[in-house]
């Protein structure tokens, strides 16, 4: 009898420990987050109500599209081509500049979850000029992607991928806030390493890695030309996951600063294979297009599931398990 009973207040510890425990809860950059989920930059724009849908959706975190010190008109359409394993995109940072974001986003008492900014430029001191007005709004966290694929005078193309314009601009950043400074690297670089690294001496708090892989091109065969309008594009979705997970792998193993893992997420046990390969939070973007705004909600519970069914409790407990 005494036996049964025990083995009944197990079944109970066990079953109400996994309804209340906040499994998926975390920390990141002294953040809370009610999951490590985080919609990635440029995929839900620079308008509060498009943000909210991630929000409903069940993100833990959103990031805001890249702004400028001007309006960007962008490249011109089409901007984006699907193809089997993902999409290429060559918006070209189109947004309507520092002014209309701050003005966007000068109440976010309408978000449950931190909000993350972010912000492009072609030099250091323009970075910093957007950090210091950025500064000011309620952002948990300020994002700079140093890593564009795609458009001339930002990002790669201006040379933004290497350990010394990284320092550079983190250095003139770190001056004008006090917020955490994710750096946005390219996986598709040699030698990532080195620019996380630079990154991390200069004063980020963390790695976002990362942006759009290539650029790649898709052509018409029927109009035999390039689909694009500036015929090449930053590569997202599945076809990037490897080179992604390998990435953070290495990462994880040479810097300090935690790591969004972002780039072909589209499912909890991605997330999972992310978290395992070092990343502490991970981003979401092409994935939207594919499962709707709710694939943060999808995400969770079928991480919930895989870990329930493996016995883990928390994400710490997965972050950084594949290593030796
Ligand atoms: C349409 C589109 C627009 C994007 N705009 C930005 C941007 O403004 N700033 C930025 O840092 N990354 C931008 N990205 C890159 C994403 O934030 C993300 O790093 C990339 O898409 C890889 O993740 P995914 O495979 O989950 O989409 C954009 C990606 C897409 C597809």
């Amino acid at each position: 009898m005494k036996e049964v009973a025990l083995c009944f207040l197990n079944l109970f510890i066990f079953i109400f420990g996994w309804v209340l425990l906040p499994v998926l809860e975390t920390t990141f950059c002294n953040v809370s987050l009610k999951n490590p989920l985080i919609l990635a930059s440029g995929i839900l724009g620079l308008n509060k109500n498009n943000l909210l849908r991630a929000q409903r959706g069940g993100a833990g975190a959103v990031t805001i599209k890249s702004v400028s010190l001007e309006e960007r008109s962008g490249h011109e359409t089409p901007n984006i081509a699907f193809f089997e394993a993902g999409m290429l995109n060559a918006f070209g940072y189109c947004n309507p500049g520092i002014e209309e974001a701050l003005k966007e986003f000068s109440d976010l008492s309408c978000f449950e979850v931190p909000v993350i900014a972010s912000c492009t430029a072609s030099n250091a001191s323009d970075f910093a000029k957007l950090v210091e007005a950025l500064d000011k709004l309620d952002f948990a966290a300020i994002e700079l992607p140093l890593s564009c694929p795609h458009t001339p005078g930002h990002g790669l193309l201006v040379g933004q991928g290497t350990p010394e314009a990284t320092k550079e601009i983190v250095e003139a950043c770190r001056k004008k806030t006090k917020k955490p400074l994710l750096v946005k690297i390219n996986a598709s670089l040699p030698g990532i390493a080195e620019i996380a690294l630079a990154a991390e001496k200069a004063g980020a708090n963390a790695i976002t890695c990362s942006n759009t892989l290539g650029p790649g091109m898709v052509i018409d065969i029927n109009s035999t030309k390039p689909v694009l309008a500036f015929k090449v594009g930053g590569v997202s979705g599945h076809a990037i996951r490897p080179i992604v997970v390998r990435s953070v792998y290495d990462l994880y193993e040479r810097i300090k600063i935690p790591i969004i893992g972002l780039g072909g997420i589209s499912r909890g046990e991605h997330v999972i294979e992310l978290l395992m390969a070092g990343a502490s939070c991970v981003g979401i973007g092409t994935a939207i297009a594919l499962r709707g705004h709710n694939v943060f909600e999808k995400c969770c519970n079928e991480m919930l599931g895989w870990m329930k069914k493996h016995g883990y409790k928390s994400i710490e407990e997965l972050i950084g398990l594949a290593h030796e």
